[in-house]
This record gives C-alpha cells, sequence and structure tokens, in this order.
C-alpha cells in the first residue's frame, strides 16, 4: 500500500483509522512550533494539544508492537522587543511526556549532532563580553525520540513471529550507528524550508521496519522519509497539507 494525501494530518489519518488501515512504522518531524512561516498557532499549549491529537491517530493506526520514531528539538522565539527576552520551548521534553500520556512506551533518544557552521550563532554578544549567566550555546543537536506502541510479548517474540526469510532479507548490514550520536549533515539544496538529509530517514527504516512495512510519515514536507521508504523496499504513507509542498514532494517520490 502506498499513499499520498494532501490533506490536514487529522483528518487523513482519522480516514485512514475508519478504514482501519494500518502501518508498521513512522518517522516524522512535526512543525516546530512558530519556527516557521507554514505553522502559526496561538499559544505553545496549543500547539502540545495539537501534537497530541496527531499522536493519539498515529497510536490507533500502528501495529502493536511497533515503533514510532519522532525529530523534534527546542525552539528559540527571538525576543519580541529589546525589553524582553527570547523564550526557549522545551518541545522533546514535552513531547515525550504526551506520548507516554497516549500509551506509547519510550524507547530510545538519539542525538542528531549537525556541523556548528549550519546552525544559527548564538554567541556573538557573549563571545566579546564573556558575563556569566548570559551564556548561550550554538544549539547543534536536535532529538529522534523512539517510541514503541505496546504489545504483550517482548520484541523478540515480534521478530520469532515474523517470516525467515523478511528477517533476513531485512537485517542490517555492518557500518551501522552503534551510538545514539548520529553525525549527519542537514539537507541544503531542497524546496522545501526544512527537509531531512535522505541518510536519517533511511537510517531509521533501516533500523526500525522490516522489508515489506508500511512507513509513515504525517508531515512528509518534501517527502523524503517516502523516498528512502521505497528505497529500501518498504511501502509509504505521507500526508502534506502544503499543495505546493505536497506537488514537490510528488514529483520527488515518483520520479
Ligand atoms: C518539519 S517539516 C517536515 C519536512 C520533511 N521531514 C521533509 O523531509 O521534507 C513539517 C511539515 O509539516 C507540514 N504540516 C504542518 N501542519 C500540518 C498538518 N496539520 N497536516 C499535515 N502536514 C502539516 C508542513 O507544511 C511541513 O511541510
Amino acid at each position: 500500500m502506498n499513499d499520498l494525501y494532501n490533506n490536514d494530518c487529522l483528518t487523513a489519518l482519522s480516514q485512514m483509522r475508519k478504514k482501519g488501515m494500518k502501518v508498521q512504522f513512522t518517522v516524522t518531524s512535526p512543525p516546530y512550533y512558530n519556527a516557521r512561516d507554514y505553522s502559526s498557532w496561538t499559544t505553545y499549549d496549543d500547539y502540545l494539544s495539537f501534537l497530541t491529537d496527531v499522536f493519539s491517530l498515529v497510536y490507533d493506526v500502528t501495529e502493536d508492537g511497533r515503533m514510532c520514531c519522532v525529530n523534534v528539538s527546542c525552539v528559540i522565539e527571538p525576543r519580541k522587543s529589546r525589553s524582553k527576552e527570547s523564550v526557549r520551548y522545551p518541545i522533546p521534553f514535552d513531547l515525550v511526556r504526551i506520548m507516554c500520556g497516549i500509551g506509547w512506551k519510550f524507547i530510545d533518544d538519539i542525538i542528531w549532532e549537525k556541523p556548528e557552521g549550519a546552525v544559527p550563532n548564538r554567541n556573538g554578544c557573549f563571545s566579546r563580553h564573556r558575563k556569566p549567566i548570559a551564556y548561550k550555546p550554538n544549539s547543534v543537536t536536535e532529538y529522534i525520540i523512539v517510541f514503541q506502541k505496546p504489545t504483550k510479548g517482548l520484541i523478540d517474540s515480534i521478530i520469532r513471529h515474523m517470516p525467515d526469510e523478511i528477517v533476513e532479507k531485512s537485517l542490517v548490514k555492518d557500518g551501522y550507528e552503534r551510538t545514539n550520536i548520529w553525525r549527519i549533515n542537514p539537507e541544503t539544496k531542497s524546496h522545501h524550508p526544512a527537509p531531512f538529509p535522505l541518510e536519517l530517514p533511511s537510517k531509521l527504516i533501516t533500523y526500525y521496519s522490516f522489508v515489506g512495512d508500511t512507513v509513515l510519515d504525517p508531515f512528509m514536507g518534501s517527502g523524503t522519509t517516502c523516498i528512502a521508504a521505497k528505497r529500501l523496499d518498504r511501502h509509504y504513507v505521507g500526508i502534506e497539507v502544503n499543495e505546493e509542498f505536497f506537488s514537490f514532494a510528488k514529483e520527488r517520490i515518483n520520479g
């Protein structure tokens, strides 16, 4: 099953649930609160309740025992005037609380580390005055948080129930990431403002799904997750609300 929806993911996921559709793995990067033009919530709490609704639906359409990887990072809202301070929102930490409240089990935190030159410089002023308390490090990391939909048996029993041939075809090759710090350059050549580098969903799909599984991305953007899934002999379901990004993704996936 390969499906692409140009729709709000709340609507598309509700439709999938109604039809009884199931996916075996999700890898996604939700909008980072109001960090980009395409997102606008009145308050941070509104944003968190949107994430609660989305990942509750993702939970419902996920097969028992299977995984969901969410890429998020803390987000800075720049100060609105000289008399105000900037605000840094702890999205990854709030997300873990939300996901566990839905019923997802927290499994792992993977750190995506980018080169310092690829991120905005936050310590320009500090580097000149060096006064304590005003210190702000350049933020070169994002999180990939790994969750599992609980099931009665252990992960071993899910693997035991898979056909041997599928397990054999899906084995992870040498050179896999051995620690939870993954150094990957961000994607810089894209029409999308915040695309995954192809390496990121490719690794996650390889480590957390089997050949023939269906991989979901409810915030598909430029379609990188679906491209990775297709190349790795998985099926895909991609959802994107923005028409322009959707057309771009569709062209890339089918191209
Ligand atoms: C961080 S980007 C994802 C980028 C993607 N990982 C890629 O490789 O291009 C988040 C995407 O979610 C989309 N989006 C925001 N709200 C949405 C909603 N309610 N339903 C579906 N997509 C939404 C945005 O238009 C944006 O393209």
